[in-house]
């Protein structure tokens, strides 16, 4: 009986967790023109719409719309002459589906086994807590490629783990340093599989030498850990990170929508043009937060960098979707490295197309805020600002078939995993190389 109680209120919790969303919709958009993309920006604030993806050069832009808002968006949207079509028409019931799908897989459970050398099969989006498990095992159990470091604590208290691979313990200085992470924005949950991948194929199934031998590579798996779990407990698209304690004009409450009131936007928060692309508005989703780093998770980075920032040659945050790979500055203002930037973004695009399914369009390179809208306080452009050469934003693959595109499709995650490993292989050597040039100059 207390068995099936218990099974009963877990479903129950379950179904209950979306309540939020039900009738909410997604509208897939295109925009013209840049007066266009201006407008669903200011959408985006009167109505509470929730930009998803923006609309690129090679495929259209998707956006999430309250309930009560939908028919007020659909008129000011034709008014407007903005062309969209509802593609999703209750959300809540796209992510009831995805727990299902969720649950079914967490019951195929993994070696909880502290001496396992096994990787964590791409089945599933694990939680925060398995992926630190999964991070102190590898180090307990790979001792000569990996350490575990804490870089700090987020808001709410949680260790920023992250892991250095390394053949020679991070004293070898004459080898560059990749640094990746994934999941500053919490819902882009297809993003921890490309952290996973890269740390199975560099530790537990290395089948490219090189790869660790000549390069060292720093990897954050999670760099928002408080979104994430509450992306997972409460909201699933949750973006920003559980900052709670700001002080906030109630005028600024889209009516409904009070939950949105909380957290900053970690990739507006670095100190590289703050505020001067994104909200000072503590309800949006681009709220840059009242300082520069005034975030515990984005001091993790800063630390990061200012540690490394003599050796690390390329740095790849990496977001989804819309299969970009972006480079500085979000102003769209190029940096004196350009060129390069374009060049070597473009080698890690070629190497994703090569591999991704035949459906999917191909990445488009170029500077964030020429290809896509302008931001300020973004994690690429303060990396290039403290000397990091190659730094980029990579928005992964957004898979065909998967309406609510942040919705998981969980025989897609190896996939997203593996393309995204052949983009990343093709920067690191390209930066490898091109570091011993370099060296050799000097
Ligand atoms: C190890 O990596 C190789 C090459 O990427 C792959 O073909 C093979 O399936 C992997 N093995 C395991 C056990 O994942
Ligand atoms: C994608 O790139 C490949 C290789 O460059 C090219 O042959 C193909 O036409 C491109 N597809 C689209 C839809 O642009
Ligand atoms: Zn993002």
């Amino acid at each position: 009986m207390f068995r099936v109680l218990t099974v009963f209120l877990l479903v129950s919790v379950v179904y209950a967790k979306h309540e939020i969303y039900e009738g909410w919709s997604n509208y897939e958009f295109e925009v013209e023109n840049e007066a266009q993309t201006k407008y669903v920006f200011m959408l985006e604030d009167q109505l509470g719409l929730d930009i998803w993806s923006h609309p690129g050069p090679s495929h259209s832009g998707m956006v999430l719309v309250p309930k009560d808002k939908k028919e007020e968006a659909a008129h000011k949207l034709r008014l407007a002459g903005i062309k969209f079509r509802p593609t999703v028409d209750n959300v809540k019931e796209q992510l009831d589906i995805e727990d299902r799908i969720m649950a079914a897989a967490s019951r195929r459970t993994v070696s909880s086994d502290i001496t396992s050398k096994a990787a964590l099969p791409l089945d599933r989006v694990y939680t925060w807590e398995e992926v630190e498990d999964y991070m102190v095992r590898l180090a307990r159990n790979y001792p000569d490629k990996v350490t575990l470091v804490n870089g700090g604590s987020s808001f709410e208290g949680r260790p920023i783990n992250y892991l250095r691979i390394s053949s020679t313990n991070f004293q070898d200085t004459s080898k560059p340093v990749v640094f990746m992470q994934s999941l500053l924005h919490s819902r882009e949950w297809l993003t921890q599989a490309a952290a996973l991948y890269a740390i199975d194929k560099l530790v537990v199934n290395n089948t490219e030498s090189d790869l660790i031998n000549d390069i060292d590579w720093i990897i954050v798996p999670t760099a928002n850990p408080d979104g994430f779990v509450y992306s997972h407990e409460t909201d699933r698209w949750w973006r920003k990170n559980r900052r709670d304690d700001i002080e906030f004009d109630s005028e600024e409450i889209i009516p409904g929508l009070e939950d949105w009131c909380v957290g900053v936007d970690l990739n507006r928060n670095h100190d590289v043009d703050w505020a001067s692309f994104s909200s000072n508005k503590v309800c949006a989703g681009d709220f840059h937060g009242t300082a520069p780093f005034s975030e515990p998770e984005t001091s993790v980075t800063k630390r990061i960098l200012d540690e490394h920032k003599d050796r690390i040659e390329l740095f790849l945050d990496i977001h989804s979707y819309g299969s970009y790979v972006l480079y500085p500055y979000g102003t769209a203002i190029l940096p004196p490295n350009a060129l390069m930037l374009h060049r070597v973004g473009i080698l890690i695009g070629n190497a994703i197309d090569a591999v991704k399914l035949p459906e999917n369009p191909n990445y488009t390179v170029g500077n964030s805020g020429l290809v896509l809208y302008r931001a300020s306080g973004g994690t690429d452009d303060y990396a290039l600002s403290v000397g990091v050469p190659y730094a980029y934003t990579l928005e992964l693959t957004q898979f065909r078939g998967s309406n609510t595109r942040f919705s998981v499709n969980l025989a897609l995650l190896e996939q997203g995993g593996y393309e995204t490993f052949e983009g990343i292989k093709a920067g690191a050597r390209f930066v490898r190389d091109n570091y011993r040039m370099r060296k050799d100059r000097q």
